[in-house]
């Protein structure tokens, strides 16, 4: 009873996951973790024990050897290309340490592509009110290039967001900026978790990362060491 009340606060349930890469590296060997809504979940580790891994498959950009991996309800390796891509574009918003803003749009423009992509109404009033949130729509017309690296994080963020995914997975997303930058950047992804509802899954090195996380989980050699809530 209890168990399956806390399941259905899951935006991600991963049950017994196995991953090795072509070439025999064994990355995750047995990873069960529940990710739920309106909390950061934060991996921890060294380098190589597996956090971009578990990433992926909380993404639904790659898949376990063996075991489940359940995202909004749905069983990553029983769905089609196409049901992929639809869950991907409703349901996750992905921010990475080098930010991956196109450089010819604007920073409008960027937090638009999503909304373009899968055909919803009213693109631009509904980015710029995620530029807003951000608070850059100032920025609008900026092209990445005139940006600081924060800003760029932040218009990351505002892209990730805008379609209001229910999971924003994060890898590294304060690494290539500075304390004062990343503080900006993490205050809005904590904001997201407690404000917006949304269940982050975030992998990093950083120690101000990890403090405003609800749950720290810490990885070693492709296992779950520690859960810290
Ligand atoms: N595409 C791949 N093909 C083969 N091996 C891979 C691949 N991606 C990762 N690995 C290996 O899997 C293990 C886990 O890598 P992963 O990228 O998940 O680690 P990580 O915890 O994210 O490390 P970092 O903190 O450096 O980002 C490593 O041994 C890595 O070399
Ligand atoms: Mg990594």
């Amino acid at each position: 009873m209890f168990q399956q009340e806390s399941d259905r606060k899951s935006a991600i349930s991963i049950r017994e996951a196995y991953k090795t890469y072509e070439g025999g590296v064994e990355a995750l060997r047995g990873v069960s973790l529940e990710i739920p809504s309106g909390k950061v979940t934060a991996l921890l580790g060294r380098s190589g024990c597996g956090k971009t891994t578990l990433l992926n498959l909380c993404g639904a950009m790659d898949f376990p050897s063996s075991g489940i991996v359940e995202i909004a309800g749905q069983i990553t390796d029983k769905l089609d290309d196409a049901q992929l891509t639809a869950l991907r574009r409703r349901e996750i918003g992905f921010v990475f340490q080098f930010f991956q803003l196109l450089p010819s749009l604007t920073a409008l423009e960027n937090v638009e592509l999503p909304l373009l992509l899968a055909g919803a109404r009213n693109t631009e009033a509904t980015a710029l009110e995620r530029l807003r949130w951000v608070e850059l729509e100032g920025k609008a017309n900026s092209l990445p290039t005139q940006l600081s690296g924060g800003q760029m994080q932040r218009v990351a963020i505002a892209r990730a967001l805008v379609h209001d995914p229910r999971i924003l997975v994060a890898d590294e997303p304060t690494g290539n900026l500075d304390t004062a930058s990343g503080d900006v950047v993490l205050a809005l992804i904590r904001r997201a978790a407690s404000e917006l509802g949304t269940a982050v899954v975030m992998a990093t090195h950083s120690a101000e990362a990890a403090a405003i996380a609800d749950t720290r989980v810490r990885m070693r050699d492709g296992r779950i060491e520690s859960v810290v809530q």
